[in-house]
């Protein structure tokens, strides 16, 4: 039997942070295998808000060469850029014309988004999940490995999927999320999800110094004051980074001497920065190689859109021959 087809993008924000290592990279790499995986760093996505323009070319290198480090190994999927496919954007132009705007109003993301950034609230930023859309359906994709957030963004593609067909005859097939198991990662705060906007995070690719800097001075549970207080690991944003980082064996043993007050929060910090470690030291070095290696990167990316495009040019000709455009 032939292997579901499957499509997810990550933005390049300039930074991979752990949030996005247990939340989707490390989720993708086990779906490699059983998988057809096509695999997208989506800059134009990242261009609906403000970008650094000169920076823009190194983070979206960055964003792939973290990506095959942390085992997106583009020999076994297919992974590219967005924008080196540029029937991408021509898709999207087309679900534009046919869907509502207060479809897109209406999204989370998007009412996010226009707060965040009130003084740039472009038509791209409205327009985002169709072009999100256009990602997938362009591959007849079945499957979409996505955190919760991006729910919304997958049944507004299988609407955009249903209405084409509606219009233009049957074309697309409607494809599943599939919810990463993981929890969300919240930031150094504790408070709100690590993200690069919030300044909470810690990078893949972070030296070990800057890590335990971070880890050392990282909120707890607050209830817990003094080292006799006995802890919540529930509530504690370092018990989650101990579940996506530490043996089975040690989270359980955590648990229990937490709320005892049986180990103290900076032992416990020790222990999940070594195990955190372990994880991302062979990451880092892997990057480090590929950093020498530019032309490997670039070649790899090139060969990922080569192959993409084999794909996104025959379904855009029978879209363009449905539409009545040739
Ligand atoms: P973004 O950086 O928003 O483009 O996110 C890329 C992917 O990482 C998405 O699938 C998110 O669901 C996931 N992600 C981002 N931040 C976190 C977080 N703090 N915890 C878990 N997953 C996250
Ligand atoms: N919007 C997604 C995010 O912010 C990124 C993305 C773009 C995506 N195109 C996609 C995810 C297609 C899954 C499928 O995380």
């Amino acid at each position: 039997m032939a292997k579901k087809r499957i499509f997810s993008g990550i933005q390049p924000t300039g930074i991979i942070h752990l949030g996005n290592y247990v939340g989707a990279i490390k989720n993708w790499v086990n779906l490699i295998e059983e998988y057809e995986c096509v695999f997208c760093v989506v800059d134009y996505h990242a261009i609906t808000i403000e970008h650094d323009v000169a920076a823009f070319q190194e983070n979206i290198l960055t964003a792939a060469r973290t990506l095959m480090a942390c085992g997106v190994d583009p020999q076994r999927c297919r992974l590219f850029v967005q924008s080196h496919v540029p029937e991408h954007t021509e898709l999207a132009w087309i679900f534009n014309c046919i869907t509502p705007i207060g479809d897109l109003e209406r999204m989370t993301q998007f009412k996010d988004k226009s707060q965040q950034h009130r003084e740039n609230i472009n038509a791209g930023l409205l327009t985002y999940p169709l072009l999100q859309a256009a990602d997938i359906l362009l591959y007849k994709a079945q499957v979409v490995p996505v955190g919760e957030d991006q729910v919304q963004h997958i049944e507004l593609t299988r609407r955009t999927a249903r209405r084409f067909n509606t219009r233009y005859g049957e074309t697309f097939a409607e494809p599943e999320w599939m919810l990463t198991k993981t929890a969300k990662i919240m930031g150094l705060d504790g408070k709100t999800k690590m993200s690069k906007s919030l300044n909470n995070y810690i990078g893949v690719l972070e030296s070990g110094d800057s890590i335990w800097e971070k880890l050392r001075t990282a909120t707890t549970d607050e209830n817990r004051k003094r080292r006799k207080d006995p802890g919540d690991p529930d509530i504690c944003n370092l018990y989650t980074m101990h579940k996506a980082f530490s043996p089975q064996a040690t989270v359980e043993e955590i648990d229990p001497q937490c709320r005892a007050a049986e180990i103290g929060c900076v032992d416990c910090k020790k222990i999940l920065f070594e195990n955190m470690m372990k994880h991302l030291e062979p990451i880092q070095q892997k990057a480090t190689e590929l950093e020498k290696d530019r032309d490997a990167v670039i070649g790899a990316l090139e060969k990922g859109a080569a192959s993409c495009r084999e794909i996104s040019q025959q379904v855009m000709d029978e879209v363009r021959r449905k539409v009545g455009l040739r």
